[in-house]
């Protein structure tokens, strides 16, 4: 059986594994950090990923294309879901949290700095 690579952005991790994985678990395997709350049940939409060529993946089920609304078609797939065909590279959005303490400290360091 042939395997594919799985290319994750920014962290800049690479892993192959067989077709028919999810994005979910080869996140896993390759160390990446994706969200997730429902165990992969596609209900908390935390592992929302965005992939510009979604060539390597399957299409989506209702279920993904449901949840995911009018962000299906801006490249958004969950992680959970989506099931690797082929090479893809993807983008793991930055956690909230962690995005808006950096926001706050850089505001921060502004005002330091007037
Ligand atoms: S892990 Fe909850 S929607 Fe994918």
């Amino acid at each position: 059986m042939s395997f594919v690579e799985v290319h994750f952005l920014p962290d800049n991790k690479k892993i192959t594994v067989r077709p028919g994985t999810t994005l979910l678990d080869a996140g896993r395997r390759a160390k990446v950090n994706i969200r997730t709350r429902c165990g992969a049940k596609a209900a908390c939409l935390m592992c929302k990923v965005h992939v510009v060529d979604q060539s390597g993946l399957a299409p989506m089920n209702t279920n993904e294309r449901l949840k995911l609304g009018t962000q299906a078609d801006e490249g958004y797939r969950l992680a959970c879901q989506a099931k690797v065909v082929g090479p893809v590279q993807l983008t793991v959005p930055e956690d909230p949290l962690k995005a808006a303490i950096r926001a706050q400290l850089a505001r921060q360091q502004e005002d330091n700095f007037l």
